[in-house]
């Protein structure tokens, strides 16, 4: 039960809408500040960690303005949009279980996240970009989409805001429509946000550390994803079995089993097989497993793999921040195998979103690997963001949870 308190009094829907900054620059060219002549608003509306909770904000200042000085304590600066920087108008943001930690570990008062916005993924449109963004590769109009990294968000820089100024290195191109099967059809951004967020990332660092050389060699591999059925495991899933492996997913409820047969894999059910371990050695006693992508955290089927992985097979796991990963990361990899440790390999991995990963899911889905962004129920709006958190918070998501962010 999440308990994020909503200062809905502090909701105002208007933008403010005085006359717009001047423009810097309208035309677009190498090592010179780029800005769009659309209008931009002096103010923009933003989710903040107050003193009263989570409080949407319709004064946020615009990120890159100047700080209103005594004299001119109601206008403000037009946002400076330095080294190789995009000012983005964000359409969408995703949720991360990553954003509940940071909201419940770190409070709004510290000195250096004073008032913090929370959010790591987004979608928006490039608005203005700074003078080292190479313009061959990103221009005012195009749509982009990625995940803000970790010191950002704990720095109080996120996602759930109407702009966003953030570094060229960790965005990736929307594609404008799908390869493969749904071939031809329109990408969206409610879509996009959460595959080129940190659940695509997570996944495609995932895949990217079985080792296997090339797509072609994940022909015939046997895999279980463990969490399938949420954020960064129906991306899994359908990667693997884009690459042509054969995926099982595990599931524990009747949408999740939908959802995972959309994505390509076989279910699963863990509520329907006590324990599911044992059922894993029925399963694939015979017939062992090659990697198993543990998406949900559980020790006990890393613990009782020998039974359905290969000697040589990897169990790659997601689960356990930093702090709480410790304890795995010592007992299953650092541990010998003379002292317990399970004789399988274990990985570990924390996710740090950037060029190479947002990257890679743009070739994926321009190539057909990807064939769809699963959004759990319906998109959530801006005002909804206490709800969506609750919906996370869960852990029941199906697919990824969605906020409309603007138009
Ligand atoms: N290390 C990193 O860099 C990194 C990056 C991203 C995420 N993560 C972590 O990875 C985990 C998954 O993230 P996410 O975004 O995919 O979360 P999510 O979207 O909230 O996952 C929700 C899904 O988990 C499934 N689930 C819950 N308990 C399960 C269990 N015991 N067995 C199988 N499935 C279960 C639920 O399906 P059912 O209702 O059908 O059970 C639900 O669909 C989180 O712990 C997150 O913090 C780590």
């Amino acid at each position: 039960m999440i308990t994020l308190q909503f200062n809905i009094t502090n909701i105002h829907n208007t933008i403010h809408t005085t006359s717009p900054p001047s423009p810097t620059q309208s035309t677009v060219a190498q090592h010179q500040p780029i800005m769009a002549t659309s209008d931009l608003p002096p103010k923009m509306r933003a989710w903040t960690l107050t003193s009263a909770g989570l409080t949407l904000s319709p004064s946020h200042p615009l990120p890159g303005s100047a700080p209103p000085t005594a004299s001119s304590a109601t206008t403000q600066s037009p946002p400076t949009i330095t080294g190789n920087n995009l000012l983005l108008k964000i359409t969408h943001a995703a949720l991360n279980p990553v954003d509940l930690h940071i909201l419940r570990l770190f409070p709004h008062w510290l000195p250096f996240r004073r008032n913090p916005t929370p959010g790591f993924d987004f979608c928006g449109r490039v608005v203005g970009a700074g003078p080292d963004v190479d313009t061959n590769e990103f221009t005012v109009g195009d749509v982009v989409c990625g995940a803000l990294g970790a010191g950002d968000v704990f720095w109080g820089k996120g996602s759930l805001a109407e702009y966003l100024l953030v570094s060229s290195s960790l965005v990736a191109k929307k594609p404008k429509t799908w390869g493969g099967l749904n071939g031809g059809n329109e990408v969206s951004g409610e879509e996009a946000v959460g595959l080129f967020g940190i659940a695509g990332q997570t996944a495609v660092l995932m895949a990217q550390t079985a080792g296997v050389s090339s797509d072609a060699d994940w022909k015939g591999k046997r895999c279980l994803v463990n969490g399938a059925s949420g954020g960064v495991g129906s991306i899994l899933t359908q990667i693997l079995k884009g690459k042509g492996a054969e995926v099982w997913g595990t599931t524990g409820s009747a949408e999740g089993e939908e959802l995972v047969t959309q994505c390509g894999g076989k279910v699963v059910n863990y509520k329907d097989h006590h324990p599911v371990t044992a059922h894993l050695a029925e399963l694939f006693g015979e017939d062992k497993l090659d990697f198993i992508f543990d998406c949900a955290g559980s020790q006990d089927m890393f613990s009782q793999s020998p039974g359905y992985l290969k000697k040589e097979g990897k169990f790659i796991s997601i689960a356990g921040g930093p702090s709480q990963g410790v304890v795995p990361y010592v007992k299953n990899k650092l541990r010998p195998v003379w002292l317990g440790r399970t004789p399988r390999e274990f990985e570990l991995l924390l996710l740090i979103p950037g060029k190479k990963t947002v990257r890679e899911v743009g070739r994926l889905v321009e190539e057909g690997f990807i064939e769809r962004g699963l959004v759990d129920g319906g998109v959530w709006e801006m005002e909804e963001l206490v709800k969506a958190y609750e919906r996370l918070g869960s852990g029941r998501a199906k697919g990824k949870v969605v906020i409309r962010v603007g138009e």
